[in-house]
Parts: C-alpha cells; structure tokens; sequence
C-alpha cells in the first residue's frame, strides 16, 4: 500500500511554478468517443493518471489499438472484439460507463455492468439509461449488467430532469450517429462537455449549441478520425491555487485554462489571495489574513463539487466562521472527519459543514476516501505542524498526475512511501 508522507509547518510557504496536466473528466469521455469510428483519433495532452489508464484497459477488451507517445495518444477501434465491459472494470470508475452509447450506437448492442456504489454518494445512471431509451434503445438489466440493442438510434426531443455531465455526454455521443435530429435540454454546461462536442465536430458530427442547455445534434451514417486537444484540467487547477493561498505562498500555474476557473478564482481573491491572468498563467499569491466564506456547489459555472473538500482545508485557516453547502453529491463530506483529526473544527448539518476558523493543524495519519478528499487532505499536511501521513494514495493517483512530484517542485517536503 502507497502512502503520502508530508512534512508540514504553518509557516511553510510555497514558490516556484508548476504546470497543469490535461484534464481527467474531458479525456475520459473523449476515450470513449473514439468507439464511435473506425479510423484513428488522436488525443493530444492527455492526462497520465489511473483512470485514464484503467479505461483504456477496458476499451482494449472490447477491440481499442491504442498507442501512447508522451502526452499524445492515438487511439483505433477498426472492429468490435466484445460488446461487454465487465464489472471489475466499470466498478473501478464509473466514467467508463460512458462506452454503452457509442457502442450501442455504432454497433446495435452493447453489455455495460451497472455502476456500483461509490465514496461520494448514490451515483445513479437511471438520466443515461432514460436518454437513451428516447433514442430507442431497448434496455434490459439482468445480472448486474445493462444490456442495450437498437438496429439504429432514432433522433428525439429529450430535458433532462436535472443537470448530469456525464449524461449529457453520454447523449450527445449517442445521438451523433442517430438518425434525424436530437434535441438535449436542460444540459449539464461543463468545459469538459464542450471540448468533447468539439471532438465530436472534427470527426464529422453535426452538434450545435455547444456549451449551451440546449444542444441539437444532426445524425450522420458514420464518423472518421481526428486530432484533438484535451483542456487543462481545472480541478487541478484549482486545488493548486488552493495549496498557494492555504500556505501563503507565490506559485504560478502555467498552461491552464483561467477561463475555465471563475468561481474558484472569485472565492480566492474574496478569501484575500492575490490572482493574476496571463494568457494561459495564473499566479496566486497567498495573504496573511485569510477571510471566511460561504460556498454552495453547483452545476458550471457554479462552484465546483470537485473543489469543495480542498476549499474546506482553506476555510480551517480563515479568520471566522464558513459555511460549505454541498448540493450536488449526499454523503460528499467524508473528508471532514480526517480533517478533524488534524485539528479543525468541523461540524456537518445534513448538506452544509460549518468550519469554525482557524484552528492550527497538528499532523496526523490520515486516511482518503475518495479522489478529492485525498486532495484535501495533503493540502492540509502542507501546514499541518509535524509529520502527515496520507493513506490509501490510490485515490489520489487516480486524478492527478504525479502530484507530490509537483508539490515538491514548488518546494514541499513531500515524498510517497510504501509500508
Ligand atoms: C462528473 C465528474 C465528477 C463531478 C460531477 C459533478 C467526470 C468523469 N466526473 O460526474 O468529477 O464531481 O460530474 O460535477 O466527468 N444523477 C442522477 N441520475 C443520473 C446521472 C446523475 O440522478 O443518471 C445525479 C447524480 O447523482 C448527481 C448529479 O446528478 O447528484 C450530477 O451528477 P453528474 O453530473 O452526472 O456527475 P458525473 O457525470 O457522474
């Protein structure tokens, strides 16, 4: 088992400049468009993290060529060698879920295990799964397993009951090779959503509305290859402008997105950090003084789920009291108790946390439940006085590329350890 280990002090500050990995939640989905044709797609600045490589494993079972070069992967599906994604695949992340539409579209069938539970809540599929029975799909669960069939989809007017990202991606792939015109309303507005609509355009698809709530696709008979850029990732992206205003320090991230930042940049400069654009930098220069806030997570441009438990390592440190109220996942707060044995002071009322600032951090070991809540918790090791273990370093590798290598770049003393 890996382990994080963090040698902390309120008064470590960190410098230097660290650059951002392509986007986890835009590579995945734009892995399991390339099911959708038979020529290649080249994916450029790819991020390497575990569940890129965990759904190019899967994608292999069902007949993926795949190359990898850098950051740059080609990918190729020239035929189908299953239709079946098994569980001990799909229950590792549930974004691979997202290989069902495209299979189902470009081949008439396809066999997805249902996604089990996971750390961070109910996580239903039940907006996919009704999406793509609009667009004729004949759905039957047995086992364990969602099995679909459809000669070919049909276009359909579909609103979606509340605002998924990976539904909306799911749908749009679906439709791109359905017949007639499909109608999504009520879309989830995420970058992520966008860059793989834009994939979808190079290889031939017909969308429009792109990053809008309402996204129209035209089928077409089949879709060719591409070369694609994937988007900085802006949770990372937020979780180092976190880690440099939480340790008051001047770090410079470089080739981001700012765009993409809004209301993580907002509450930053709210909390009293320093934020600069330049072009695609940020610097953060963290302040002495960091202010409380309130937070509600919400769909983009609101914020982010993803940042919600690093922003609660910030709150232990503001001078008052915040409230952090998550509305998108129940059961999204299993980082407080870790966090508690740091030292903060942390209550949880149904969907808000109240953290009572600021409270010194001691180090402690710790254990991560999921991959932001790992985030969380080595930020907090940052300042945590003494010496911080993080356990169960898997979730983390999960999501973010080497990230005690950049940390220790920007001069933390930080290192992975095994037992
Ligand atoms: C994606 C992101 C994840 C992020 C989340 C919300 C990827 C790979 N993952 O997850 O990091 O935390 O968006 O920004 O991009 N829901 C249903 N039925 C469904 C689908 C969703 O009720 O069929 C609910 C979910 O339980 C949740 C809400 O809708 O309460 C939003 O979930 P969704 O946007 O679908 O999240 P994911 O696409 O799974």
């Amino acid at each position: 088992m890996e382990k994080i280990r963090i040698q902390g002090g309120h008064d470590f500050r960190l410098k230097g400049d660290v650059r951002i990995s392509g986007s986890k939640n835009a590579a995945l989905p734009a892995l399991a468009a390339a099911l959708l044709t038979g020529e290649p797609v080249t994916l450029r600045n790819i991020p390497l993290v575990k569940d890129v490589f965990s759904m190019l494993k899967l994608m292999r079972e069902l007949g993926l060529e795949s190359a990898l070069q850098g950051t740059d992967l080609t990918l190729k599906v020239p035929r189908i060698l299953s239709e079946e994604a098994s569980y001990n695949l799909v229950k590792l992340m549930r974004a691979s879920f997202l290989v069902l539409g495209p299979l189902l579209a470009r081949f008439g069938k396809a066999i997805v295990a249902q996604p089990g539970g996971c750390a961070i809540g109910l996580r239903p599929v039940d907006l996919h799964i009704a999406g793509l029975q609009r667009l004729g799909a004949n759905i039957t669960l047995e086992h364990g397993y969602i099995k679909a069939e459809a000669d070919r989809l049909q276009g359909a007017d579909i609103r979606f009951e509340k605002k998924t990202v990976g539904g909306t991606e799911h749908l749009v792939m679906a439709a791109t090779l359905a017949r007639g015109e499909t109608v999504l309303r009520n879309c989830a507005q995420e970058p992520e959503i966008s860059n793989l609509c834009e994939l979808l355009v190079k290889m031939g698809a017909k969308i429009e509305g792109i990053g809008e709530e309402t996204i129209r696709v035209v089928g077409v008979d089949q879709l060719g290859g591409a070369d694609h850029e994937i988007i900085p990732d802006r949770i990372e992206t937020g979780t180092f402008l976190v880690a440099g205003a939480l340790t008051r320090g001047d770090i410079r991230l470089t080739g981001t997105e700012p765009a993409h930042v809004p209301t993580t940049i907002d509450k930053l400069r709210y909390s009293g950090a320093t934020i600069d654009v330049d072009g695609t930098d940020i610097r953060v220069q963290g302040s002495d003084e960091i202010r409380p806030q309130d937070v509600t997570t919400s769909p983009y441009p609101g914020f982010p789920t993803d940042m919600q438990a690093q922003f609660m390592a910030l709150m232990t440190q503001a001078a008052g009291m915040s409230i952090i109220t998550e509305t998108i996942f129940d059961r999204r707060f299993q980082h407080v108790n870790e966090l508690l044995r740091l030292g903060a002071v942390i209550e949880v009322i149904g969907d808000k946390a109240v953290v009572h600032g600021r409270t010194p951090l001691s180090g402690a070991e710790v254990t991560a439940t999921d991959l932001r809540a790992s985030a969380s918790l080595i930020l907090a090791g940052l300042i945590a006085s003494g010496e911080t273990i993080v356990n169960d370093v898997e979730h983390i590798d999960r999501g973010y590329e080497r990230i005690e290598e950049k940390l220790r770049g920007l001069g933390a003393r930080i290192e992975r350890i095994r037992d």
